[in-house]
């Protein structure tokens, strides 16, 4: 059975009384649900990890936090390694979001190495690629995005083994303009077959073969999930404003799991 996967991208947002609620009620469900086909994550602010390991552990629901350092160690002030990050049983850190990659000029090369140590600490990235609006208009989405992933390919045997790949239009981001079913499916299925195929000719994908995930976000909603998440190259969704309502959030996890 092919899992479908519904993360939550917290952003900056929330408290410690909204993520005690928030992780109590999402706890609550998985404890009357059969999470055989889906796979629920909230990735959340650093501050919030440990509560997350207190509440969510042995539920059956993971989490993980939205951006990890590139360096194991060392005098980097404010940042935070994936060894800290596991410490808290994280299980997965998005990586190169566009809203980190505009404010924080991230560099490919830095997104690359955020990603190799995710991966060295047994956790899962979410690497988030995605368009503008410009490009979209100048048809230039799929070179855009396949840019974005030879970045990674390079880097190292079996790199996206085991991984998530976020199609994340920015224009999609926060605007209640999501992408549509064609859209996603079309850029979905290029981000699989580009990883799969290109990739495999260096053996990036290793001998156990875990296939990646491609997974959608931008406006993802409990009105457009079901439509969104029937789509077969469409293996889960990335929640922004959404995950911040933990009964949309759950809504969106129930028709995931009845699909
Ligand atoms: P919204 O769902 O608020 O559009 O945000 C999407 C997002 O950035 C998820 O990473």
């Amino acid at each position: 059975m092919t899992k479908k996967y519904i993360i939550g991208n917290l952003k900056m947002y929330g408290s410690i009384s909204f993520y005690d609620t928030f992780f109590k009620k999402i706890r609550e469900f998985s404890m009357h649900k059969s999470l055989d086909n889906i796979e629920i994550a909230l990735c959340i602010p650093y501050p919030y990890l440990y509560l997350a390991q207190q509440i969510l552990g042995n539920s059956g629901i993971y989490w993980g936090s939205q951006n990890v350092a590139k360096d194991n160690e060392g005098p980097f002030t404010g940042e935070v390694s994936a060894k800290m990050l596991k410490e808290f049983d994280s299980q997965f850190a998005i990586i190169g979001h566009s809203e980190r990659n505009t404010a924080y000029c991230e560099s490919d090369v830095n997104i690359a190495e955020k990603f190799l140590r995710i991966k060295e600490h047994n956790m899962r990235p979410i690497f988030c690629v995605g368009e503008t609006l410009i490009e979209r208009e100048a048809g230039m989405e799929k070179k855009v995005v396949q840019s974005q992933l030879e970045t990674l390919v390079n880097h190292g045997k079996h790199i996206f083994n085991n991984s998530i790949i976020a199609y994340e239009p920015i224009w999609a981001i926060g605007s209640d303009m999501s992408a549509s079913p064609e859209q996603a499916k079309s850029m979905c299925a290029f981000i699989k077959e580009f990883v799969e195929g290109e990739a495999d000719k260096v053996n990036q994908l290793g001998k156990e073969n875990k296939p990646i995930k491609v997974i959608y976000g931008g406006s993802v909603n409990e009105k457009n999930t079901l439509q969104l998440l029937s789509l077969d190259k469409v293996d889960g969704a990335l929640i922004g404003r959404c995950s911040l309502s933990p009964d949309k959030f759950l809504q969106i996890c129930e028709i995931a799991h009845q699909l």
